[in-house]
């Protein structure tokens, strides 16, 4: 008997002294096997029980079923620090830092180009006018030839372009054959502005480039003249720049128009000091304008007797380069991030 309980002592020793070893839960479950296992060392004792004395057994049992408790106990506990061990060490595996700043998500944003187009549009809708559009690709006819400017015009080295189909299909090298198309299928009143996309074959540098945009605006009316004209135009100005910018008037010529004139703005920069963006003139060029010319009324259809008309077109890119100071013209279509990301 004295033997069977040294046995059981030390059984109990070695199985506690294992399960401090022990370390995960397949290493938990082997000792569970080699210890409380129907084959494990404790069923062996009990077994070697069997063979005692009928008078022993029954404390040699009472004393093998202690151990048995008392292992499954320390199983149990075991099994439990081992549990939360492996909690923590995932805890530790998925930490989040919410202090890290947040990745900045890029937004888009509208193209300055479009910007500056809804703006202008939208004052000259206020103003009463209608938006409307025409073709990129378009016809000599309208082009030049309804504009009055005919085949060998001089006026036409002005405007040399792409042919698509020479000589009669073309990239349009200014919106006004959009004035044309409008008064063809309109009876006056007309007023519309029109945004669009221009060609030129043009070297590029850093005020010209092959493609860019116009804003036309044409108005037809009975007994319309340069005072409107003009006050349309001062309008514009004040509203897209300062409330009191000055505007100034000069003669020039374009065939579409009788007389024509341009029309300087007082630098919206320096507001007329003098500075980089006006080359220290405090005057800036911002469009062609004039009263819409007896032929292309005539060509229309329109009798330019009972109706007058006037017509302007500008550059948006330029107003934009004006008031954000952009000194050169290519870098609104050369797709550049650093400067786009700049007019979000
Ligand atoms: N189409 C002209 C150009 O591209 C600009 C222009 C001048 C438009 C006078 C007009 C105008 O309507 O009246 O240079």
């Amino acid at each position: 008997m004295a033997s069977l309980a040294e046995t059981l002592e030390t059984l109990e020793k070695r199985a506690l002294g294992d399960l401090a070893g022990v370390g995960d839960d397949s290493a938990l479950e082997n000792w569970r096997n080699v210890y409380l296992g129907r084959r494990g060392a404790l069923a062996d004792y009990l077994r070697s029980v069997g063979q005692l004395a009928a008078a022993d057994r029954p404390a040699a049992g009472q004393a093998a079923n202690a151990v048995k408790v008392a292992l499954e106990a320390a199983f149990a506990d075991r099994e439990a620090q081992i549990q939360a061990l492996s909690l923590d060490a995932r805890f530790e595996a998925d930490r989040i830092d919410v202090t890290l700043p947040a990745r900045r998500l890029h937004t888009g944003a509208l193209h300055p180009t479009t910007q500056i187009l809804r703006r202008i549009v939208s004052i000259f809708r206020d103003l009463g006018f209608r938006e409307t559009e025409g073709p990129e690709v378009e016809l000599d006819w309208y082009n030049f030839e309804a504009l009055n400017i005919p085949p060998d015009h001089p006026a036409r080295d002005m405007w040399d372009t792409f042919y698509v189909n020479p000589p009669s299909v073309l990239l349009r090298t200014h919106t006004s054959p959009v004035q044309i198309r409008t008064m063809e299928r309109s009876t006056p009143p007309v007023r519309v502005i029109v945004p669009g996309r221009v060609y030129r074959y043009e070297a590029q540098d850093p005020s010209h480039e092959w493609m860019f945009y116009q804003v036309e605006g044409l108005a037809v009316d009975a007994g319309l003249t340069m005072a409107d004209l003009k006050g349309v135009l001062v309008a514009f100005a004040q509203r897209i720049f300062w409330p009191d910018t000055q505007c100034k008037f000069r003669c020039s010529y374009f065939p579409f128009v009788e007389p024509g004139m341009e029309m300087d703005v007082q630098c919206p920069i320096c507001r007329g000091q003098g500075c980089r963006v006006c080359k220290h003139s405090g005057w800036l060029e911002l469009l062609g304008a004039g009263m819409v010319h007896p032929k292309v009324l005539t060509n229309v259809g329109y009798d330019p007797e009972q109706v007058h008309g006037f017509a302007f077109g500008m550059g948006p890119e330029r107003i934009a380069m004006v008031t954000h100071v952009i000194d050169d013209i290519r870098l609104f279509y050369g797709n550049d991030l650093r400067f786009l990301q700049q007019f979000g």
